[in-house]
């Protein structure tokens, strides 16, 4: 059967409307914050890249952009935590001022690993960014720096994050209706 175009959704939590006008808040937050530094934006694949593209356009400073890619594999007792990066940054970050941009924090696995790598690489300085902080089933504590929305405890989809790799490219946050 053919994969329908739109899933069919419980409801909109948030409409592209509402995260442009967070996004631009945000944006503006980050250019103050880094204004005169030499901010190094790091997308993690494939979810932040949807995030991480419309945050770069309202700034108002120049960066760079970099990118790298994760596995996650559960343990034996289907508990999240260990995590690998499965495609490594082009460049070093030694210096640099490092803003590691993420679709959602949950647990806080991928975010805390990744935040720890790289203050090993030498940055000037590293801070967080998150489109989306479900904080309710954070496991390892995390300091996030920057955050558009916080979210209830449910499965959501759209503006990077998929299910089973679809529905990235929806404009929208929705949650998904479970079947
Ligand atoms: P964490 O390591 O538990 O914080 O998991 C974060 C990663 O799990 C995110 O980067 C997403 O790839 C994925 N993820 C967590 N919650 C959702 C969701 O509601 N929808 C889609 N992907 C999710
Ligand atoms: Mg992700």
């Amino acid at each position: 059967m053919k994969t329908p175009a739109m899933p069919t959704m419980d409801r909109v939590l948030f409409t592209e409307e509402e995260i442009r006008t967070r996004v631009r808040e945000v944006a503006a937050e980050i250019s103050e914050r880094y204004r005169g530094g030499n901010l190094k934006m790091v997308g993690v694949l494939k979810g932040s890249v949807f995030f991480l593209t419309a945050l770069a356009r309202e700034l108002t400073i120049p960066v760079k952009v970099d990118f790298l890619a994760i596995s996650s594999f559960s343990n034996h007792s289907g508990a999240p935590g260990v995590v690998r990066i499965a495609k490594d940054l082009d460049d070093s970050i030694e210096g640099e001022d490092v803003l590691l941009v993420e679709d959602i924090v949950d647990t806080g696995f991928t975010a805390r690993y990744l935040m720890q790598t790289m203050a090993g690489r030498g940055p000037n300085s590293i801070a967080l960014c998150t489109m989306l902080d479900r904080s309710a089933r954070r496991i390892l504590p995390l300091r996030i720096d920057f955050r558009c929305f916080e979210i209830p405890d449910r499965f959501v989809i759209g503006c990077g994050l998929d299910y089973r790799q679809l529905y990235r490219n929806l404009n929208f946050i929705g949650v998904l209706k479970p079947d």
